[in-house]
């Protein structure tokens, strides 16, 4: 279970929800056997898909409401879409289920959790205290 918190904005609220249940559900695959490889593929796409989306909507929100500090906020989007990238193709060249287990729930779980609590509490509050 992730504990993060609320935002301002209902709609980051929706999309971290999903992020979270895209997660859960790669986790309930990577727990059964055998490994089904094709359907870790497409929810792997999913969630990428889901994040590209996510980041570009708030990216346009905080430039709509020229947010000071959009540029940090925006290479830390850069940052894990790239590493959420190596890390899909990893998986593509070495089937390692425990590296992929480990890379959720630690390394995403934890970004994850972090990142709603700092940037993403204070973008929204800030957005939404100018709209
Ligand atoms: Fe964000």
């Amino acid at each position: 279970m992730l504990d993060y918190p609320q935002v301002a904005l209902e709609f980051m609220n929706r999309d971290h929800q999903e992020f979270v249940s895209l997660r859960d559900k790669l986790l309930g695959l990577l727990a059964r056997a055998p490994t089904d490889t094709d359907a870790l593929d497409v929810l792997l796409g999913d969630l990428q898909e889901h994040t590209r989306h996510h980041f570009a909507e708030e990216e346009g929100r905080m430039l709509a409401a020229q947010f000071p500090p959009y540029p940090m906020h925006k290479g830390e989007h850069d940052r894990v879409l790239a590493s959420m990238a190596a890390q899909v193709e990893s998986w593509a060249r070495e089937r390692d289920t425990a590296a992929l287990k480990h890379w959720l729930e630690k390394e995403i779980g934890d970004w994850f959790v972090n990142h709603v609590n700092t940037m993403d509490f204070i973008t929204a509050a800030f957005i939404a205290s100018r709209s």
